[in-house]
Formats: C-alpha cells, sequence, structure tokens
C-alpha cells in the first residue's frame, strides 16, 4: 500500500566533490530519474557547487538542497551562510542538526532551533536530524535521546510551518560504518518521532510530515526499511556519491 505520505530521497554529498564532479554527478541522477514521479529527489551538494548544481536541475524535479545555514539574516559571521543567500540559488531544503555537526562543531539543540525558525521563515524546509551514539543504545536512551533533540530542534516551530518540516533519524553508529538499524529498531524510533510530532502538531499534521532514515541505507537495504509504515524516506551519504547507488535507492522507493 501506497503511503498518504510521499517518499523523499535526499543525497548529502556531505565535503566531497569539486563544482565540475558535482555537475557530472548532478546530470548522472537527472538523467537516470528526470521523472520524479511519486518520489521526491533531493541534492544537497557542498555550498561552493549549489550554483552550478542549480544550472543542471533547474528544467528537472530534482530538488536542490543546502547542507546547513546560519541562523542570523546577514553580519560578521565570517564563513557562515545565510538562508537568503542559499534561496537566491533555488535551494528549498536544508539540512539542519547533522549529528557531525553537532560533534565536531559543538552545534547544540537551542542553535539548530535558532536554525530551525530562521529556516522556515524564510520559505526553506528543514531536514532536522536527530540520532543517538552507541553508548547512548546500549544504554537505553535511545528514545530519551531523540526526544530532546526533536523538541529542541522544533521550539516555538508552529502547525503552519510544520508542514514544511522534514526530520531524518540517523543513528550515529550506523552513518558511514556499513551498519544499518534493522528496519525493526528504526520503526521503532520513527513510531516515537511521529508520537512527539502528534504531542507537537496534532496527529493531522503529524500525519503529513516525512521521517527519514539516514546510516548506510544502500540500494540492497532501501526496500525494507522505507516498507516500514513510519519510515518516509532516506537521507544517503556515501550511496548518493555515484548514479547507480544513489538511483537504486530511488526505485526502491518509487516500487513501494
Ligand atoms: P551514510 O549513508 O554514508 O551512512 O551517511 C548517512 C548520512 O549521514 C546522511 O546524512
Amino acid at each position: 500500500m501506497k503511503k498518504r505520505r510521499g517518499y523523499i530521497v535526499a543525497g548529502n554529498w556531505k565535503m566531497n566533490k569539486t563544482a565540475a564532479e558535482a555537475v557530472e554527478l548532478a546530470r548522472g541522477v537527472v538523467r537516470e530519474w528526470g521523472n520524479a514521479a511519486g518520489v521526491e529527489v533531493v541534492l544537497c551538494p557542498p555550498f561552493t557547487a549549489l550554483e552550478a548544481v542549480a544550472r543542471i536541475l533547474k528544467d528537472s524535479p530534482v530538488l536542490l538542497g543546502a547542507q546547513n545555514m546560519h541562523p542570523a539574516g546577514s553580519g560578521a559571521y565570517t564563513g557562515e551562510v545565510s538562508a537568503q543567500m542559499l534561496r537566491s540559488f533555488q535551494v528549498s531544503h536544508v539540512i539542519l542538526g547533522h549529528s557531525e555537526r553537532r560533534e565536531y562543531f559543538a552545534e547544540s539543540d537551542a542553535f539548530i532551533n535558532e536554525k530551525v525558525l530562521t529556516a522556515l521563515g524564510n520559505g526553506l524546509k528543514p531536514i532536522l536530524c536527530v540520532g543517538e551514539t552507541l553508548p547512548q543504545r546500549d544504554q537505553g536512551d535511545t528514545l530519551g535521546v531523540v526526544d530532546a533533540q526533536v523538541r529542541g530542534g522544533l521550539k516555538q516551530v508552529t502547525g503552519e510551518e510544520a508542514e514544511n518540516l522534514v526530520i531524518a533519524y540517523e543513528p550515529i553508529w550506523a552513518i558511514g560504518t556499513g551498519k544499518t538499524a534493522t528496519p525493526r529498531m528504526a520503526q521503532e524510533v520513527h513510531a516515537s518521532i511521529r508520537g512527539i510530532l502528534v504531542d507537537l502538531f496534532g496527529s493531522a499534521l503529524a500525519d503529513k510530515i516525512r521521517i527519514q532514515y539516514g546510516g548506510s541505507m544502500k540500494p540492497g537495504n532501501a526496500a525494507e526499511l522505507l516498507l516500514q509504515p513510519d519510515i518516509d524516506g532516506g537521507l544517503i551519504g556515501g550511496a548518493s556519491l555515484e548514479v547507480e547507488s544513489f538511483t537504486g535507492i530511488i526505485e526502491a522507493a518509487k516500487a513501494r
């Protein structure tokens, strides 16, 4: 049975691809996946390739996302990029609170919340990332950690804005490790995130918000994850860097 919420599959290219390489990859995705019927596809290249990739995606249904953003409108924030700068490149989505930013750049839930509010206020759709470390999972803290991240990241978000949210559950121990959460483990966390969204926004809205899974998703394991009732797509790292593996995951979503 098709889900009422359409699937959303996004490629997080992280700090990979020069502008020229990014163009080649984006062209390949558009060539193989020019018709995104039934699946929303988003490419998130590094900032330096946004403009070049925007030109490739212009006449295709494939959407453009960024990997980060500063909450301020403008000013003395050396090295940072604002929501309006992203908007000027036709960026529709922005990944916020990725575990790599939480870990290496000490981003807190409060700071991520500021970014979420700025993104929504500027017409960008945040992909809010949450997920636990292995020690947290082993101690049975997964649901508590994720609860705090979701509630912390979504403070003051209104019901009207909530429809534009995407949440990505990415267990940190599964990122880039080849270890994937089993469909059951992932579904348990996704269902609990759905419960938090019901609590925050009511069930009609919560039912519309897509929750992606991320962490070593590949063409070979995508189908069984996407079959879970609360898994509405994927946020793909490594497998998004090659046309074949990325489009293989999109195909798996399309077939659901
Ligand atoms: P991998 O798909 O490489 O595990 O990365 C997942 C991720 O962090 C996407 O944001």
